[in-house]
C-alpha cells in the first residue's frame, strides 16, 4: 500500500513535519500549553473555528455544514510521558525527561490531518474535532466532557496507534474493548516497636504482605476465568530501618476488568478481604478506592461503520479484529455518554511487529505511514455518516 494513493503528498509531509515538532517539544498531561497553541495555528490555517482551553488546554474545533444534519465528533489526544527517550531519533525529545512514548503526537497530526480532509468535502452535518489533554493520568476526558464538548454530538470515533500492529493495519471489535481502571490505595496501621522485640508491637509490614497475597485470590478464586481481571499493588511502602517495626505500611494498586458488572463489585471484594485479613493481623486497614475510567464498550453500529470505512479505503485483507486488553482509555468516558467507536491503528514495523517495542517504551517509535492512513480512516467515517 502506498501512501500517495491515501492522501496527497503535500498533506502527508505536513502531517509528519508536525508530528515531529510535537515529538521534539514533548508536554506533559496538564501541562500541554505549547502544544495546544500549535494545534490553533493549525487550525488557524485551515480557517476551521474553535475553542481554547476547554477542560485544561483543550480545543475544540467545529467544521459547520450549510446543510443541518448530526454532529460527529472525531477525539485526539495530545499529552506526553515523564519518561527519558532513547530512540536517538533526529527529531528525538529536547525536553530532559518527557516524551511522547505512546504517540499522541501521531493522534494529533492525524486529527488534523482528517479535518484537512473533511473540510474538502460538502457534508449533510457538522463535525467536531476533539483535542484532549491529560489522557494518561485519565482527567482529560472527564474534563472535556464537563465542559460540555459532547453537547448536540451523536456519535464520537477515536484511534490509538498501536506499534505491535504493522502499519497497515487495524483493528477493532464491536463490545468491550479495553479494561476499565480502578485505583486502590491501602493504609494499615499496626504499632512501632524495636525489631527484636515484636510482642510488644504490632507488624503493619507483616499484614501488608499478607493482604498482597489474599487480594489474588479474588481473580483466581471468586471470579469466572471468563471474566478477565487483574489486581496489581504496584508499590509497598514501610519502614526505614532494618531493626525497627514501623507503625505502617501503605499499598497503592490498579484494578481492571473487562466487563463493567464486574468492576462494580471490586470494591465490596476488596474491603472484605482488607478488613478481614487486618483483623487477623490485629492491624487496621483502610481503604481508598477510585474509579478512573470504565470499560471501553463499542457501540456495534459506530464499530460496523469503522469496518466499513477502512474496508472502503484501505481494504478489509488489512483489518483485524482487535484483540482485547486490560490497558485503558479514558475514550471510554465519552462511550458511556453516547455512542461511538475506538480502534487500533498499526503503527509497527511490517515484519515481527510482535517484538517492536510497546506503548511507553523509552524505545518506542512509529511508523509515520500510519498517519494518512488514520486521517483518511477518520474522515471516511464521517463521510459515510454524513452522507456524501
Ligand atoms: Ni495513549
Amino acid at each position: 500500500m502506498t501512501m500517495k494513493r491515501l492522501v496527497d503528498e503535500d498533506l502527508t509531509s505536513r502531517m509528519i513535519a508536525f508530528r515531529r515538532e510535537l515529538h521534539s517539544f514533548p508536554e506533559l498531561s496538564l501541562e500541554e500549553e505549547q502544544t495546544s497553541k500549535k494545534i490553533a495555528s493549525q487550525l488557524d490555517e485551515l480557517n476551521i473555528p474553535y475553542r481554547t482551553n476547554v477542560g485544561g488546554y483543550g480545543i475544540v474545533a467545529d467544521l459547520r455544514s450549510e446543510v443541518e444534519g448530526p454532529t460527529i465528533a472525531l477525539r485526539a489526544d495530545m499529552d506526553a510521558l515523564p519518561i527519558e527517550e532513547e530512540t536517538n531519533l533526529p527529531y528525538a525529545s529536547t525536553r530532559k525527561g518527557i516524551m511522547h512514548a505512546c504517540g499522541h503526537d501521531a493522534h494529533t497530526a492525524i486529527l488534523l490531518g482528517a479535518a484537512e480532509l473533511l473540510q474538502r468535502e460538502k457534508l449533510n452535518g457538522h463535525v467536531r474535532f476533539i483535542f484532549q489533554g491529560a489522557e494518561e493520568l485519565n482527567l482529560g476526558a472527564k474534563a472535556m466532557i464537563e465542559a460540555g464538548v459532547l453537547d448536540e454530538v451523536e456519535e464520537i470515533y477515536g484511534l490509538h496507534n498501536l506499534p505491535t500492529l504493522s502499519a497497515g493495519k487495524l483493528a477493532t471489535c464491536t463490545g468491550s474493548m479495553m479494561g476499565s481502571v480502578d485505583r486502590i490505595d491501602i493504609r494499615i496501621e499496626g504499632k512501632g516497636a524495636h525489631g527484636a522485640i515484636p510482642n510488644e508491637g504490632v507488624d503493619p509490614i507483616l499484614c501488608a504482605s499478607a493482604i498482597v497475597m489474599a487480594l489474588q485470590s479474588i481473580v483466581s478464586r471468586e471470579l469466572s476465568p471468563f471474566d478477565p481481571a487483574v489486581i496489581t499493588i504496584g508499590s509497598i511502602k514501610a519502614g526505614d530501618a532494618n531493626n525497627v517495626i514501623p507503625q505502617y505500611a501503605t499499598l497503592s494498586g490498579t484494578v481492571r476488568t473487562f466487563n463493567p458488572l464486574i468492576q462494580r463489585t471490586m470494591q465490596t471484594r476488596i474491603e472484605r478481604i482488607l478488613k478481614n485479613t487486618a483483623d487477623s493481623y490485629r492491624c487496621s486497614a483502610k481503604l481508598t478506592y477510585t474509579e478512573q475510567v470504565p470499560v471501553l464498550v463499542n457501540d456495534e453500529q459506530s464499530a460496523f461503520v469503522v469496518n466499513e470505512a477502512i474496508d472502503n479505503v484501505i481494504g478489509s485483507e488489512h483489518r483485524i479484529e482487535a484483540a482485547p486488553t486490560l490497558a485503558g482509555e479514558d475514550f471510554s468516558l465519552y462511550l458511556e455518554k453516547i455512542p461511538g467507536c475506538f480502534f487500533w491503528l498499526g503503527s509497527g514495523p511490517m515484519q515481527r511487529a510482535h517484538e517492536a517495542y510497546g506503548l511507553h517504551h523509552p524505545r518506542f517509535t512509529l511508523d509515520e505511514s500510519c498517519l494518512p492512513i488514520g486521517a483518511v480512516v477518520l474522515a471516511q467515517i464521517v463521510k459515510q455518516r454524513l452522507g456524501t
